[in-house]
């Protein structure tokens, strides 16, 4: 049996395309004492995983990654076997490993999901349970708060934060949720399919025009996963008080010279909150989340969509789909198809 696994093939200039990667069928790993060996069921595609692509851009949170070795990621699977002091064989666990079908985990960050955790599509933790359903919701519940008369603007609307994002801000009573995106047949999925009132297609010529028409009242809350030039826009708009959850910078990971708005000083005349937060900072708050997002999908208030792509030699492909603005709600890799 061998191991496929996607290595990067060489550092992205600029947003990612698949050439960049490789898929490469390699001998089994094998464990040593501490070690398991976890088959992967779905690997996650995360934008955010590009920061760590380019040389030397190792930091707190991850190191750089190595060319030629198999990309990191987050991966949802099984323990085949096992001599690590906790891990049994079995067990589903959810957390960075890399793009392959076989990992080897040892000191990894690995989440052990409970049994009581596994009533739903295995991939839910990957999405909507996951890294990026809880973004959505650390980010609404702690720092938007929006209230009932409130507008709240998501930027990158229909990817895996902005969908749940979305979703969340009607739940939580906001009168006017708005998605900011690439294209108009991604706006008016955002209305159709997750309840969204309005979207601004940010590439079209008059976009002073567009956030007047779709943010007549101003922007409450503006959940922002794109960073980069629209900020100095959304500042335009921007009421008293307002709130901004900065989830993500996706409009700069690619850009070795990102730029700041110039009307900075809008937050300070209008009393802004301007928060960053890190998710996976929170894990002790983890089974409060998952708890609140199953009971919403329960009750049928929240909807996981997923964008699915099938086999491991396809994450290359997957990644570079982000950045190229073809996805909608979670994208995938099943490793098995
Ligand atoms: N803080 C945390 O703990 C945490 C956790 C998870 C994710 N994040 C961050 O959250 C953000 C969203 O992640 P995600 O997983 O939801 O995204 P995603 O599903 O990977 O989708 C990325 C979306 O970003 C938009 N986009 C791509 N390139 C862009 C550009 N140059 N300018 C503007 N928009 C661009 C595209 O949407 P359009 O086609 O609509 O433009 C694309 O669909 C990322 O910045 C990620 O790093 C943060």
């Amino acid at each position: 049996m061998m191991n496929t696994q996607v290595l990067l093939k060489r550092r992205p200039q600029g947003a990612p395309v698949a050439e960049d990667f490789e898929a490469v069928d390699n001998a089994m790993p094998q464990i040593n004492e501490g070690q398991a060996l976890i088959k992967n069921q779905y690997i996650s595609m995360d934008a955010g995983f590009r920061n760590w692509m380019d040389e030397g851009a190792g930091d707190d949170v991850l190191p750089a990654m190595a060319l030629g070795e198999p990309v990191m990621g987050l991966t949802v699977g099984e323990v085949q076997e096992s001599r690590h002091p906790t891990l049994k064989a079995g067990d589903l666990v959810m957390g960075r490993l890399a793009w392959e079908r076989y990992s080897i985990a040892s000191d990894d960050f690995l989440v052990v999901l409970e049994t009581h955790e596994q009533n739903v599509p295995t991939h839910y933790h990957l999405g909507i349970l996951g890294d990026t359903g809880m973004s959505a919701y650390f980010g609404l519940t702690d720092i938007g708060q929006p209230a009932a008369n409130e507008t709240v603007l998501i930027s990158a609307a229909g990817g895996a934060v902005g969908y749940v994002a979305g979703q969340i801000a009607k739940i939580m009573g906001a009168a006017r949720v708005v998605g900011l995106t690439s294209s108009d047949a991604k706006g008016e999925r955002l209305k159709a399919e997750l309840g969204y009132d309005d979207f601004i297609n940010y590439r079209q010529p008059n976009l002073e025009a567009a956030f007047q028409s779709a943010c007549p009242e101003g922007i409450d809350v503006y959940f922002d996963n794109v960073g980069g030039p629209i900020l100095e826009t959304v500042l335009n708009h921007i009421n008293v008080a307002a709130r901004i959850p900065f989830c993500g910078a996706v409009a700069d990971y690619s850009n070795p010279r990102p730029v700041g708005p110039p009307n900075l000083f809008q937050i300070v005349t209008n009393s802004v909150r301007l928060q960053g937060f890190m998710t996976h900072l929170q894990v002790s708050r983890y089974p409060e989340a998952r708890a609140q997002l199953m009971t919403w999908l329960n009750q049928g208030q929240l909807s996981s969509v997923t964008q699915e792509y099938a086999g491991v030699s396809q994450c290359g492909t997957a990644f570079a789909d982000l950045f190229a603005g073809k996805n909608f709600g979670k994208t995938i890799v099943a490793v098995d198809h």
